[in-house]
C-alpha cells in the first residue's frame, strides 16, 4: 500500500518536472500564457490561473491550437507525451 502510494506520488511528480521543461521551453507557453506556479506573465493568451483548464482542455488547444496559437502536436513542435507532460502541468498548477 504505501510502496504504491509512493510510486505513484514519484510518477506524478516526474511529470510535473517533464511538464514544466516544456512549459519553459519548446512550448513557450509562458511567452503567451500567465502561470503563477511557473512565474509566466505572457498577456497573449488567457490566465491559467483564472481559466483553470482542464487536461483535457490544455491537450486540445495545444495539439491543435486555438486562434493564434500555435498547433504544437499537428505541425510537429512537440511530442504527444510532451502534450501529455505539458497538460498534466498546466491543469495541475494552475491557481496554485
Ligand atoms: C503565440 C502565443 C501562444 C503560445 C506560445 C501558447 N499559447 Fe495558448 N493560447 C494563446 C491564445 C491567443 C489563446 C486564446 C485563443 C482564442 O481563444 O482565440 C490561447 C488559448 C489557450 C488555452 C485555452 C483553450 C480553450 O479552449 O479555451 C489553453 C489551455 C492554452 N492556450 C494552453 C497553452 C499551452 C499549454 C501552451 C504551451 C505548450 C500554449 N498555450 C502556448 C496563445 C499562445
Amino acid at each position: 500500500m504505501f510502496v504504491w502510494i509512493f510510486l505513484v506520488s514519484s510518477a506524478n511528480a516526474d511529470q510535473m518536472e517533464q511538464g514544466k521543461a516544456v512549459f519553459d521551453g519548446a512550448g513557450m507557453c509562458a511567452s503567451c500564457h500567465v502561470l503563477k506556479a511557473a512565474e509566466a506573465a505572457g498577456d497573449i493568451g488567457p490566465s491559467f490561473d483564472v481559466l483553470k483548464p482542464s487536461i483535457d482542455v490544455v491537450k486540445r488547444a495545444v495539439s491543435e491550437g486555438i486562434g493564434i496559437m500555435p498547433a504544437f502536436g499537428a505541425d510537429g513542435i512537440l511530442t504527444p507525451k510532451e502534450i501529455e507532460d505539458v497538460s498534466f502541468y498546466v491543469a495541475n498548477s494552475a491557481g496554485k
